[in-house]
């Protein structure tokens, strides 16, 4: 049995002449989180969505346990059990927060929709079950008091929360978070960074873009860093904190941020 990993292999992504990714290479293991970095417009959302079939890579590979996935669609990437946050959630405003959860379980529905409607014991048994294990999530993720609100009533930090939530909803394997903690308070951080660590205990593999460091120490196995297009670091966050290059970028985007 070929090695359990997601890897992109020396991606290259142009828009126009615009390169935003120029060879960049990263491997998601389960039961591991693992940290992308890097500048703003370094490339991780790129990746992101070359990883999940929102854009097919100009060259080279996305594995996916050994299996070649390069420019699958995006809801076949999903049913081989790789689930994604965006960076700007991508959710109806019109449902509630626990509905949004539900349609995250969608990818393991087995029984059809005409099924369902016809009050088919198995649909009925299953609709049971995917309500009981949207409930857990909403549970887990602290939701409860809030989850039947309109999401267009949420404030952005509970919309990302719910963005979340229903991705660890779909159960997938490999999980990819983007910027899950931008704009959430103190308690949503904490809760989301306990989820993201207890997904991992579980064996799932997490990808997390991340722009807060201490986040990022807190929860990585390990980082990868990326800067114009390229990786010029991959090792412990204790490492990344080591390395001048990486250091200099942090520091350079602080000191520009403080004016
Ligand atoms: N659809 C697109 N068309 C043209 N250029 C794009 C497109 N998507 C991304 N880019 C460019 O590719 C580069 C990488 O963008 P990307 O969004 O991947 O960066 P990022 O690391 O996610 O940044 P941020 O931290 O701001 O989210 C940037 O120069 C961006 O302007
Ligand atoms: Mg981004």
């Amino acid at each position: 049995m070929s090695e359990q990993v997601l890897s992109a292999r020396d991606v290259r992504m142009t828009f126009g002449g615009v390169v935003a990714l120029d060879g960049a290479s990263v491997d998601v293991r389960p039961g591991r989180v693992c940290g992308l970095i890097g500048r703003n417009g370094s490339g991780k959302s790129t990746l992101f969505n070359c990883l999940t079939g929102f854009l097919k890579p100009t060259s080279g590979h996305v594995l996916l346990d050994g299996r070649d996935i390069t420019g699958h669609a995006p809801h076949e990437v999903m049913r081989a059990g790789i689930a994604r946050t965006f960076q700007t959630p991508r959710i109806d405003f019109q449902t509630t927060g626990r509905d949004a959860v539900l349609c995250g379980l969608y990818p393991q529905v087995r029984h059809g929709f005409l099924a369902s409607l016809l009050g088919l014991p198995g649909a009925l048994k299953e609709e049971r079950e995917l309500n009981g294990r949207a409930d857990a999530v909403v549970a887990r993720m602290h939701m409860q008091s809030w989850a039947t609100d309109q999401v267009s009533k949420l404030s952005m930090g509970r919309v990302r929360s719910v963005e979340v939530a229903r991705a660890i909803a779909a159960d997938a394997r490999y999980l990819l978070l983007d910027e899950p903690a931008a704009g959430i308070g103190r308690e949503e951080m904490k809760v989301l960074a306990d989820e993201i660590r207890g997904l991992a205990d579980r064996g799932i593999g997490v990808l997390l873009v991340e722009h807060n460091f201490s986040l990022i120490r807190m929860l990585c196995d390990e980082v990868t860093v990326l800067d114009a297009g390229s990786v010029i670091f991959r090792g412990t966050a204790e490492g990344a904190r080591r390395d001048e290059r990486v250091m200099q970028l942090y520091l350079g985007t602080a000191a520009a941020e403080a004016t």
